[in-house]
């Protein structure tokens, strides 16, 4: 395969505009208001998989928003490549953090992206690396170098636990059939440290609801007589870690997969700055579980954290009063080979038992997601390495991330073929937050090392 730069350096400018105008719509899964884009913006991949070079590309609708599909089959002897990706983003909120709207991409020079990041929401998570994916297609289709087969399968429901994706997975096992997942919805470390994620964590969330006195009561009348939801809801919270920051639900860590010694001195010796990551932060220290270091807590230890809490009076000024109920949104990051859906059991049994006299407490689960992990002895991960060679000219780290991507664990169980991570992106993109941005570089590096996967790919399976 020759290296795409000389085509990416020709047709760069329009590399750019196409992918700002896809981050003009505003894809948020999240929010039935913007439904319309949400559709809206599948049809404008669909257009672009046909202006790439697929063969046949279709709208498949699901209960929930459409997925695109397309492929291009060259012989059912050659390898066949899926493609995965999300066209959905995440809601942009809190607006009025963003320097520039959200949905109006401005391109800026950061001290990371010298070259310049487009800022908008989606732009790295994960329109723009969804897109590197179809631009790539774009080069081997127009030289004439697609080496093997080729399917994609874009959805719009990621950020909203990809239920739809799930559904049609199971039914169309054979359309779907590959020899290898390619995904670029991750990161790496630096741009001059290449990195393949090789690993994912799993995912319960939960939502819990503590309810006191059948209405809101003044809080001088009755306070210090009766529960306060509020008060009870946050020190039942503070509960759930004891002083080294473990987690107290019993059972827990049952299940949890414990890395060998061996092990965690290969993560180790990833490059990591105590000094630049705080720095980044703002922060003066981190902060975890007792005897790990934060590449470990951040990816191979589970966790659980309040991602939002509400009750009582918050507007402007005092009110004072003890509130009926108080809420919050729990979400606990899993790791092989803990069970989603018992450790949501385990979660609800416990708190409700925490749960003092004179308050009721209901827990409703939300999604979840199974972890995985990735072996670095397959022939994708080999493949992913090579092509790193190629176009970073260094050999690219595994690294186990802390996010999530629940359905990749659904693709190895009804698909059974492994998923290779191939990201793109930096933890300092600030994906799900405002301001996010993708570095050009980066943009055009993926578009780069893309096609080389799919050469070094076909040419070990047929070795
Ligand atoms: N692309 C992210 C996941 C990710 C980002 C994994 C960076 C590794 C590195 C994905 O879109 C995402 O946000 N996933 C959610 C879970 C989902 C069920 C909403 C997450 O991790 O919170
Ligand atoms: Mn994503
Ligand atoms: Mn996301």
């Amino acid at each position: 395969m020759k290296s795409a730069k000389p085509y990416i350096e020709e047709h760069k400018d329009r590399f750019l505009t196409e992918l700002i105008d896809l981050l003009k719509i505003p894809s948020i899964s999240a929010d039935k208001a913007y439904a319309n884009d949400v559709i809206k913006t599948a049809d404008v991949i669909k257009e672009s998989l046909e202006k790439a070079g697929c063969d046949k590309v279709e709208i498949c609708d699901t209960p929930g928003y459409p997925i695109v599909y397309g492929e291009k089959m060259l012989d059912p002897k050659l390898p066949t490549i899926l493609v995965y990706g999300h066209y959905d983003v995440q809601p942009p909120d809190p607006i009025n953090l963003w320097d520039s709207p959200p949905f109006e991409p401005v391109i800026k020079k950061t001290e990371l992206h010298p070259e310049g990041a487009i800022f908008a929401r989606g732009s790295c998570d994960d329109k723009g690396q969804m897109y590197m994916h179809v631009k790539a297609m774009e080069y081997m289709t127009a030289t004439n170098q697609l080496p093997c087969n080729v399917k994609f399968m874009i959805e719009g429901e990621e950020e909203v636990g990809s239920e739809s994706l799930g559904w049609f997975v199971e039914r169309n096992q054979e359309k779907l059939a590959n020899d290898v997942i390619l995904i670029s919805d991750t990161g790496m470390i630096a741009n001059d440290i290449p990195s393949i994620t090789t690993g994912l964590r799993g995912l319960s969330y939960v939502e819990v609801e503590v309810t006191g006195p059948n209405r809101d009561l003044h809080s001088g009348l009755y306070g210090g007589a009766v529960a306060n939801p509020i008060n009870v809801l946050t020190k039942m919270i503070a509960s759930l870690h004891d002083d080294d920051n473990h987690i107290t639900i019993p059972g827990f860590y049952d299940k949890v997969e414990e890395l060998s010694k061996e092990e965690r001195a290969k993560m180790a010796e990833a490059p990591f700055s105590k000094e630049a990551y705080c720095k980044a932060l703002d922060i003066e220290d981190v902060y975890g579980e007792a005897g790990y270091t934060t590449n470990e807590r951040n990816s191979i230890r589970p966790t659980l954290d309040v991602n939002g809490i509400w009750g009582g009076y918050t507007g402007e000024g005092a009110k004072t009063v003890i509130a009926s109920k108080a809420y919050a949104k729990i979400s606990m990051r899993l790791v092989p080979d803990q069970n989603w859906k018992e450790i949501t059991e385990l979660f609800k049994n416990y708190f409700e038992s925490i749960a003092p006299k004179g308050v009721t407490v209901k827990v409703n689960p939300h999604h979840g997601g199974t972890a995985y992990v990735t072996p670095i002895d397959s022939l994708g991960y080999k493949a992913a390495s090579n092509a790193y060679e190629t176009t970073f000219g260094k050999t690219p780290i595994p690294q186990r991330s802390g996010g999530s991507i629940p359905i990749v664990a659904l693709f190895e169980k009804e698909l059974k073929s492994k998923t290779i991570l191939m990201g793109f992106g930096l933890d300092s993109d600030a994906i799900h937050s405002p301001n996010e941005h993708f570095g050009i570089w980066n943009y055009l590096k993926g578009i780069e090392t893309i096609p080389q996967f799919y050469h070094e790919f076909t040419k070990l399976k047929n070795s």
